[in-house]
């Protein structure tokens, strides 16, 4: 066990992500139980330049588990990416005799850490929280199956509207520049065809799809598209796809609704061992090392690695999703 780490701080930075209040109480219970002091930084890397650094007790993270967004407020910095900014940010936790931070965030947020871990002498333990479950080193990124449970939700409520009016829907999901969500949406959606960033779609070979789908008297589709795909967004695949078809053609996109609500029974189980986890790795010695879930299994991660490899979409899985569609 490290004998110089007393006090730690842990925030929750970019997006929020159903699950991060059961991050949080996770690192605060497991703190607490290893005799640390522990304090929680507010609204993200802005409130660490505005010091707004408050101690937290086992009773603040009392009734937290099931609820979505995250009681520490969060922020995407402009002021951290400068080095003024970062400045002041380490002059606020020196001031509050901060030993470690542990963050809870995405690929941003992990920058920031690896930029600052750099330049000051503070180490960093990440807990992957987002919805876009685009970390490299973890299976699942918190957040992530409750987004993609709240989209197949909202997809079998389009489907009892695109089958009543025979209908082609295309219908947006987030994920930025990945497409985990997408493809999980439609798989577990029964979407007839999925468009995510990772895998070039040929939009001659989505309209043959569509145009087979119509023949053989299917009275209605669902086609997922990931915000962050090369084609376009869905309004304007809708555009160019829906002229040459016999469906009537909608767009819908989920947005924000994906990132808000209770965390799902997944989510809150992954927080809970992730957040152990970070309490843990850091009292061992570990730092500027990310915690994530492979196999099932806790694994450390560089946050250098994290961030700058990249995890691939499970081998097979859109082509498996392409012949159930069939
Ligand atoms: O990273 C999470 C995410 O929801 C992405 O899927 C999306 O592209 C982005 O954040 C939206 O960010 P904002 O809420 O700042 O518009």
């Amino acid at each position: 066990m490290s004998k110089n780490i007393k006090r730690i701080a842990v925030f929750t930075s970019g997006g929020d992500a159903p699950g991060m209040n059961a991050a949080i109480r996770a690192v605060v219970r497991t703190a607490t139980y290893h005799n640390l002091h522990i304090y929680g930084i507010y609204r993200g890397y802005e409130g660490m330049i505005a010091g707004d650094i408050r101690r937290l007790e086992t009773n603040t993270v009392g009734n937290i588990i099931h609820r979505g967004g995250t009681i520490l407020k969060t922020s995407r910095s402009k002021d951290f990416l400068k080095k003024s900014g970062r400045k002041i940010a380490y002059e606020s936790l020196l001031a509050h005799d901060i030993d470690a931070c542990i963050v809870i965030g995405g690929n941003g947020s992990f920058t920031g850490a690896h930029v600052f871990s750099k330049e000051y002498n503070i180490p960093f333990i990440g807990i992957p929280g987002t919805i876009d479950n685009d970390l490299y080193g973890t299976d699942f990124t918190i957040g992530f199956d409750t987004a993609v449970n709240t989209a197949i939700e909202a997809v079998d409520r389009i489907r009892d509207t695109a089958d009543s009016h025979n209908r082609l829907f295309f219908v947006e999901v987030m994920g930025r520049h990945a497409g985990f969500i997408a493809l999980n949406t439609g798989i577990g959606g029964g979407a007839g065809s999925i468009i995510i960033p990772e895998k070039t779609t040929n939009i001659e070979d989505l309209k043959r799809l569509l145009k087979k789908s119509a023949k053989r008297k299917k009275l209605f589709s669902v086609v997922i598209v990931a915000e962050g795909n090369k084609l376009g967004n869905a309004a304007e695949i809708a555009e160019i796809v829906g002229k040459e078809l016999d469906y009537e053609t909608k767009v819908t996109i989920i947005g924000h609704l994906q990132r808000g609500g209770s965390p799902s029974g997944a989510d809150r189980v992954l927080a809970s061992r992730l957040g152990y986890a970070a309490v843990d790795s850091l009292l061992k010695g570990h730092q500027n090392m990310m915690v994530g879930v492979l196999n099932n299994q806790i694994v450390l991660t560089s946050l250098k690695d994290a961030i700058k490899r990249t995890k691939k979409v499970k081998n097979g899985l859109l082509e498996m999703a392409e012949i159930l569609a069939l």
